[in-house]
């Protein structure tokens, strides 16, 4: 692409994500994302949105979509985000997306979207009757995370392809425009045994929204009840708990529980291991029930309270979303500078 080093970017660190509103949010989504962002807030300048525009890259029934992005942003808010300290929006309330995103549409190649996964995974075998808004679903990515020039961005595993396309289209535009260090190549945070929790029902799937089985998944709003059903009837073996993390690598489930284990209690997998090594599933799914019930029962208690006072929801999104344009509309501005527009 450049046969050059790019020019290092040298403003300041910014950290951004987001989440989707399309589905009941789950364990996964809190592990990998959530918790990142509730830390992250207070060492690094943070912008968490409501991907919005995302979620119509599949048929969303119009007069629900509000109430599904106050569910995600009183997730973001139970969850710890406070949003005196972290910039909370919608991402359709700041325009400059999607105007950046026809820009880098221009910038990036159809070689580089067909390789992307996601999409072949989410169209399935009909490709050509899936929106061009799913195709394209990776760009509108790149224009989030660039527009604030945001250097961190924590995320799931599954998201690694997308912020890789980030850096080419960032390194691409720079290049093409001769604007060297503009744009930064953002940097995923993914490390952590949260980042990729798997299916309850098969450890070798992602635990998804879309999975059929809601066994498969324990969600942010469950009851106790719900979460210590799933728990005990989570997919394991027979085997005990060995003593070092070697032991679990051709365990799918048994890894996936024990990474759960240390993911919410904030401690490594071989903390853990010292813990319960030796011991069978009959004795560590009751623990983990407990720790699970413990951590996320307060957090869908939380949700309830805030969803019952919608309009405390929307103050503080109007709010984020004034403060994202602030930062949002002078990068449009310099992009159609730097592009040559006409009204720039
Ligand atoms: P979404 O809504 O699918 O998922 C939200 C976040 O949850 C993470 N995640 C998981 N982490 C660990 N284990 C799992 N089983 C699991 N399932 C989901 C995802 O990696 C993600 O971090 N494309 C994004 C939304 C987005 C975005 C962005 C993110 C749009 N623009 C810009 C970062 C920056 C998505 O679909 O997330």
């Amino acid at each position: 692409m450049t046969d050059h080093a790019p020019a290092q970017y040298a403003g300041p660190k910014r950290v951004l994500s987001g989440v989707q509103p399309t589905g009941d949010l789950h364990l996964g989504n809190y592990l990998g994302a959530l918790v990142k962002f509730v830390r992250l807030q207070h060492e690094t300048p943070t912008f968490i949105f409501v991907a919005d525009l995302h979620a119509i890259t599949d048929w969303q029934e119009p007069s629900k979509l509000k109430g599904q992005v106050r569910e995600i942003a009183a997730a973001y808010l139970a969850t710890g985000l406070d949003p005196k300290v972290a910039t909370i929006f919608p991402q359709s309330a700041v325009p400059e997306h999607t105007e950046l995103t026809w820009v880098f549409n221009c910038v990036a190649r159809i070689g580089w979207l067909d390789r992307m996964t996601q999409f072949k995974d989410k169209a399935g075998k009909h490709k050509e009757r899936a929106s061009i808004g799913l195709y394209d679903y990776p760009v509108l990515q790149a224009a989030d995370i660039l527009l604030y020039k945001a250097t961190h961005v924590p995320v799931g595993e599954d998201q690694k392809q997308h912020l890789e396309l980030t850096r080419d289209i960032a390194a691409k535009f720079n290049h093409d425009f001769q604007a060297p260090g503009f744009f930064p190549l953002p940097e995923p945070l993914i490390q952590g045994p949260g980042a990729r929790i798997m299916s309850l029902r098969d450890g070798t799937a992602k635990m998804s929204k879309s999975d059929p089985s809601d066994y498969s998944r324990i969600n942010l709003t469950d009851d106790a009840d719900a979460i210590s059903q799933k728990v005990r009837k989570a997919r394991t073996d027979p085997d005990p708990l060995p003593e070092t993390a070697d032991g679990l690598e051709s365990r799918a489930e048994a890894k996936n529980l024990v990474g759960i284990y240390a993911a919410l209690a904030g401690v490594s997998v071989e903390a853990v291991l010292r813990e319960f090594a030796g011991q069978g599933f009959g004795a560590f799914k009751p623990k983990l029930a407990d720790l699970a019930v413990e951590k996320l029962g307060p957090i869908g208690a939380e949700m309830r309270r805030l969803l019952a006072d919608p309009a405390e929801i929307d103050r503080i999104l109007t709010d984020g979303a004034a403060r994202a344009r602030e930062i949002a509309q002078p990068t449009m501005a310099e992009v159609r500078r730097i592009v040559g527009f006409w009204n720039s």
